[in-house]
């Protein structure tokens, strides 16, 4: 039985349109080069998914599946010499294990891992003349940041990353009094550091005049930086280790942010950044506008 896979609205079609036009792009300008390309996908669901799109965004909900990134990246056409389809859902890999039989000419790997461990593996498998695309689509706190070293490490990975900002700014509450203790291991997990503390956290700015009268020793509360420079941060930790980071496009669901879509290259060579850069920037003003 294929399993169908609920989740998403209208910001999981741009993600897939838009992975679906690099995809196109990465395989017919690297058609004639010596390489071996590869699409890995580490949360690669089941193929394709019902979208759960609600009615107030003003959206017709066509009564058929939609292709998923696994069969986005199936579809393209010249192919990849390999895909690595990988996810922690028993049911899922035995979705993706049936596509072998409908894509008989694709050569295709299907594995049940964490994705923490799926990424490292992959990426030590890569030798001198293999590419990749790396698409990293959790559906939350599930990918840990030392994760992404591995990637960047590889110089030979370009990466689509969804990056649970939403998820962020909720365990980081506005009135940093409010954090909560158990929350602050995930978030060194997901941020690479306990850093984000110092760096997320201002005490408040206190009028002069009820500075002078106030106590010395008074604790000034302390209050996060708004969701703009957060996310400034974590693109600014990206470009650390990555050499070329597209500006993020938000994904909003109703107007309230979701994800950060982030393009990075890990080739070294600047010419390569420059391609990457007019692409990026081309996929993601053609479908955002922005
Ligand atoms: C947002 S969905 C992926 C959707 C898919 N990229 C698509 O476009 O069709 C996230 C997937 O990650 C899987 N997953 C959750 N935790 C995981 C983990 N730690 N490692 C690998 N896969 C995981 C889920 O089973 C789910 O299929």
């Amino acid at each position: 039985m294929v399993v169908k896979h609920k989740f998403g609205g209208v910001w999981t079609r741009k993600k897939l349109v838009i992975l679906d036009e690099y995809l196109k792009f990465y395989t017919t300008a690297l058609k004639n080069m010596p390489f071996k390309l590869h699409y890995a996908d580490a949360f690669a669901g089941t193929g394709s998914h019902d979208p759960v799109i609600d009615g107030e965004q003003n959206i017709l909900i066509p009564n058929e599946d939609f292709r998923g990134s696994v069969l986005t990246a199936l579809s393209v056409d010249p192919g990849f010499y390999q895909y690595h389809f990988n996810d922690l859902n028993p049911e899922h890999v035995e979705a993706l294990n049936e596509l072998r039989k409908e894509f008989p000419e694709r050569n295709i790997r299907v594995s049940k891992l964490d994705a923490n461990r799926f990424v490292p593996k992959f990426c030590n498998t890569l030798g001198p003349d293999d590419r990749a695309i790396l698409f990293l689509d959790p559906y939350s706190t599930q990918l840990d940041w030392d994760t992404l070293s591995h990637v960047a490490n590889s110089q030979k990975i370009d990466l689509w990353l969804l990056f649970p900002l939403s998820v962020i700014l909720r365990m980081t509450p506005k009135d940093g009094a409010k954090v909560k203790p158990e929350w602050k291991s995930t978030l060194d997990r997901l941020l690479g550091t306990s850093e984000w503390e110092e760096a997320l956290y201002k005490k408040c700015e206190v009028p002069v005049i009820q500075d002078l009268f106030d106590e010395l020793d008074q604790e000034l509360p302390i209050e996060r930086v708004n969701s703009r420079e957060l996310q400034q941060w974590v693109t600014e930790r990206l470009k650390q280790i990555f050499p070329y980071v597209a500006e993020p496009t938000v994904l909003k669901n109703k107007g309230s942010p979701l994800f950060l879509f982030y393009f990075a290259v890990s080739n070294k060579s600047p010419r390569a950044h420059g391609l990457a850069d007019r692409v990026a920037k081309h996929i993601l003003k053609k479908n955002f506008g922005d």
